[in-house]
């Protein structure tokens, strides 16, 4: 098998609160092979934007290991992780908070490489800038204005033409959509593909958006209060969901198909619970409609097919 690109070994961060220790991420493994994406999908507050950050040590993890080619880069220090951090950058929500509203686009995008002096001459980076923006679908006309003179799509297109600007390998899109309309989305998730075909990028595609996912992920990954609960290749998913939390999600998709309009739905009672100081068994179990006494017990993830698992006791059978 090759060395994946990124890959994380029972990763975990926990929050220190008043109330007692917050799992927001708890013992998150997974793989991403290079030019693939895995999307990342769960309700608010599962610990999607958590893991995100602590992948790229934004966050610093509370135990666990971020492997980069192989290579455990939690554990470097400060210089070298500078280094291997020009391979992991990070794309948001809200493209107008993270873009510096006093900076005009073109000294956004220069910024990165200035930081990393990756390019010396003045004249070599206006050709990079340039050359980003006309891979993000830029008009140059924008290079001299404010992100406040751009509508959102466009703004997008700064942030991830900023992410590009030092030549990563591996790209957390964390909701990076979430708040465009529908036709502009279509526009940024093509694009992305695009690059991912062109550059051989890797993504960690976060979103709660379901029909978004399935668009452009290679692997799926479903949290839940900071647990993965099923892992599995992207088509795979959508045939069969072998979690009652994924079977839950999967069917609250709205859907045009007539054939498909009567089928079952699982409807998701109740909230998220609070992660902190959750019990050892089952996190999802109080809003299951399968739970039974063996769900108190912890669910580790089992193969219920090839490169498909799932953490749930109806898995064991
Ligand atoms: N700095 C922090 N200190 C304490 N708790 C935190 C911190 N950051 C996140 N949390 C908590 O960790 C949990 C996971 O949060 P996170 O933002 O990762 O969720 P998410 O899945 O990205 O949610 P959303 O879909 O709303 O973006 C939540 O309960 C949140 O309140
Ligand atoms: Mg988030």
């Amino acid at each position: 098998m090759p060395i994946p690109l990124i890959e994380a070994k029972n990763l975990k961060k926990y929050f220190k609160t008043p109330a007692g220790i917050l799992h927001a991420v708890d013992d998150v493994s997974f793989r991403i092979n290079a030019g693939e994406t895995l999307g990342v999908v769960g309700e608010s507050g599962c610990g999607k934007s958590t893991l995100g950050r602590t992948i790229l040590r934004l966050l610093e993890a509370t135990s666990g290991e971020v492997l980069y080619n192989g290579e455990n880069i939690l554990s470097y220090p400060r210089p070298q992780m500078k280094q291997v951090r020009l391979n992991m950058q990070m794309i948001f929500q809200d493209p107008f908070t993270s873009l510096n509203p006093r900076l005009s686009i073109s000294s956004i995008i220069a910024e990165p490489i200035r930081v990393c002096g990756t390019i010396k001459s003045k004249q070599g980076v206006r050709d990079k800038v340039c050359e980003l923006m006309e891979v993000c679908g830029l008009p140059d006309r924008y290079v001299n204005t404010y992100p406040h003179e751009l509508d959102g799509g466009r703004r997008q297109r700064v942030g991830l033409a900023r992410a590009l600007a030092v030549d990563p390998k591996f790209i957390v899109c964390d909701e990076p959509v979430s708040a465009l309309d529908v036709s502009i989305q279509a526009q940024i998730l093509n694009l992305l593909m695009d690059l991912q075909d062109k550059q051989g990028l890797s993504y960690m595609f976060i979103t709660h958006d379901l029909c978004v996912v399935r668009h452009i992920s290679t692997n799926i990954m479903v949290m839940y209060m900071g647990k993965v609960v099923e892992y599995a290749p992207k088509e795979e998913l959508f045939l069969h969901q072998a979690h009652p939390y994924t079977q839950a999600l999967l069917s609250a998709i709205p859907t045009t198909d007539l054939n498909r309009r009567n089928r079952k739905r699982h409807a998701l009672a109740g909230e998220v619970a609070n992660p902190i100081n959750p019990a050892p068994g089952c996190r999802f179990a109080p809003r299951c409609p399968y739970a039974c006494e063996r769900c108190k017990e912890p669910q580790a993830l089992r193969e219920v097919s090839p490169g498909h698992y799932a953490a749930c006791v109806l898995c064991q059978e």
